[in-house]
């Protein structure tokens, strides 16, 4: 049996820099596909790329240490972490599969330029606006 580990996103994450931060040209990232983008901070971000509409979660699964840019699989609007094969839902972070049972962290995104932009952390699914 593994330990939960979450990855708690502190505002020393989001501090020292300003929003909107671009992350990734938008060829960079493939229908279906998920890249590795990094915040000035070094925090990892798995940016997807649904039918051309972006969206951008933490990188790190909740459940363990995968990285879902490197060990996900994007299926329509779903995450499925090859590790142990939990879901989560990439517009709302909502964990949709065992083992996940915490939400993923997800950002707000704007595309412009060419580029995908995030502007700023939002809060958990279940966690009040
Ligand atoms: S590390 Fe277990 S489902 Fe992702």
């Amino acid at each position: 049996m593994s330990a939960q580990l979450i990855e708690v996103v502190t505002i020393d994450d989001v501090a020292g820099h300003q929003f909107p931060v671009a992350v990734c040209a938008t060829d960079d990232v493939a229908p279906g596909d998920i890249y590795l983008a990094l915040l000035p901070s070094g925090h990892k971000l798995a940016v997807y790329n649904v039918n051309g509409e972006f969206y951008v979660t933490d990188d790190t699964c909740t459940h363990g240490e995968a990285s879902l840019s490197e060990d996900g699989m994007l299926e329509g609007t779903e995450v499925e972490c090859t590790w142990h094969f939990g879901r989560f839902d990439v517009r709302t972070g909502e964990a949709c599969a065992m083992p996940c049972t915490h939400p993923l962290r997800t950002w707000g995104v704007e595309v412009r330029d060419g580029n995908v932009w995030v502007t700023g952390v939002r809060p958990l699914a279940g966690e009040p606006k």
